[in-house]
């Protein structure tokens, strides 16, 4: 494993029956907290960013915008926040999608993403892939093109990759570490 690899995972907490009993949550506090840690984490989305050619970054709410901001700001681009149902106040483009028990919805202002943009979304973890997958939609609905996705954390055994292929049709899904 890289440097920058052992750094970051060295900074994730696992946390265990959180926010349920059987779930190990992946706490990314610590690093955050540690500006060494968030710099490494920041650059290497940014260079990401750079590689696919992008020229929007698209952040999921909540902890995709943590990540997100800093990485449009490192690689000189707009951010364009996706959030969760009712939140932004002008027109939006909205997508539903299924959890494992109900459903839920994210929006993005219809005006921020058009025909010729390429957005590279980030997130913190890829789990099922669901929350991915409706950002996507999201993005080509809008008629923008994705250049990629890039997160900090892959949770292989949940398979979101294998999921997001159809979706991603091609463009790069990027994790810094896969668990
Ligand atoms: C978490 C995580 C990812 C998503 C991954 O967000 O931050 O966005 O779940 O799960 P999936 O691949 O199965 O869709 P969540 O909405 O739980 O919390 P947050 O608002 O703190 O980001
Ligand atoms: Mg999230």
């Amino acid at each position: 494993m890289t440097d920058i690899k052992e750094l970051l995972l060295s900074r994730i907490r696992d946390v265990a029956d959180y926010p349920e009993p059987g779930v190990m949550f992946k706490d990314i506090t610590p690093l955050l907290a540690d500006p060494a840690a968030f710099t490494a984490l920041t650059d290497a989305l940014a260079e990401i960013a750079a590689n696919t050619g992008a020229t929007k970054v698209v952040g999921l709410e909540a902890r995709g915008f943590i990540l997100g901001a800093p990485v449009a700001v490192r690689a000189g681009l707009g951010f364009i926040p996706v959030r969760k149902a009712g939140k932004l106040p002008g027109a939006t483009l909205s997508q539903a999608y299924d959890l494992e028990y109900g459903s839920a919805e994210i929006e993005v202002h219809a005006e921020d993403l058009a025909a010729g943009d390429r957005v590279l979304v980030i997130d913190d973890v890829l789990a099922t892939g669901g929350t991915a997958e409706a950002s996507i939609q999201l993005i080509r609905r809008a008629g923008a093109d994705v250049a990629g996705l890039a997160v900090l954390m892959e949770l292989g055994f949940l398979s979101g990759r294998a999921r997001l292929e159809p979706s991603l049709a091609g463009a790069p899904l990027e994790a810094l570490l896969v668990i």
